[in-house]
């Protein structure tokens, strides 16, 4: 009973905002265009607008299941796109990919440290659940 009750309120916190044609926005696509559009595009095929000023090619979002053997590395894009555990990923962590996991730890005035850790890690694991709906083959 108390886990239903749990659940239902994770689910409706999941489900935010609804467009004028009535359809409804995840917590993970609101992030995703807030945060990663911008260079990785609307459509994640890595053509934001400011993927022109970067260094190295935005890489395309929606083909990570297919470039990694038809699995969705779900930990390792939670640890990717957090970028705090450094060492773990030398990936896009250290070159112009933001490290994520900072800026949601400090960036949304919460005092209490545990509970900005939780705010953090499930506005990450929201953006992957999104990237996984994004996959394309
Ligand atoms: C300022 C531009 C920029 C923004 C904003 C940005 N990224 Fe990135 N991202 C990059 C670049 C550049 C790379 C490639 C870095 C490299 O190859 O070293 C990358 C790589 C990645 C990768 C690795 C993909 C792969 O298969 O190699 C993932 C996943 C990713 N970004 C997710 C995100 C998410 C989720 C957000 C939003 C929270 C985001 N990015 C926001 C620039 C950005």
């Amino acid at each position: 009973m108390k886990r239903s009750i749990i659940l239902s309120a994770f689910f409706s916190a999941s489900i935010l905002a609804g467009t004028a044609h009535g359809m409804e926005m995840t917590a993970g696509q609101i992030e995703y265009k807030q945060a990663c559009a911008s260079c990785h595009g609307v459509s994640g095929k890595g053509d934001g607008p400011v993927s022109t000023y970067m260094s190295k090619p935005v890489p395309d979002l929606t083909q990570i299941r297919a470039r990694n053997d038809g699995v969705f590395p779900f930990q390792d894009l939670l640890e990717l796109v957090d970028g705090r555990l450094s060492e773990r990923q030398p990936g896009p962590h250290g070159t112009e990919m933001p490290v994520w996991g900072e800026r949601y730890a400090f960036g949304d005035g919460v005092d209490d440290p545990v509970e900005a850790e939780i705010n953090t890690l499930g506005r990450m694991a929201s953006l992957i659940y999104y990237l996984h709906s994004l996959q394309e083959e």
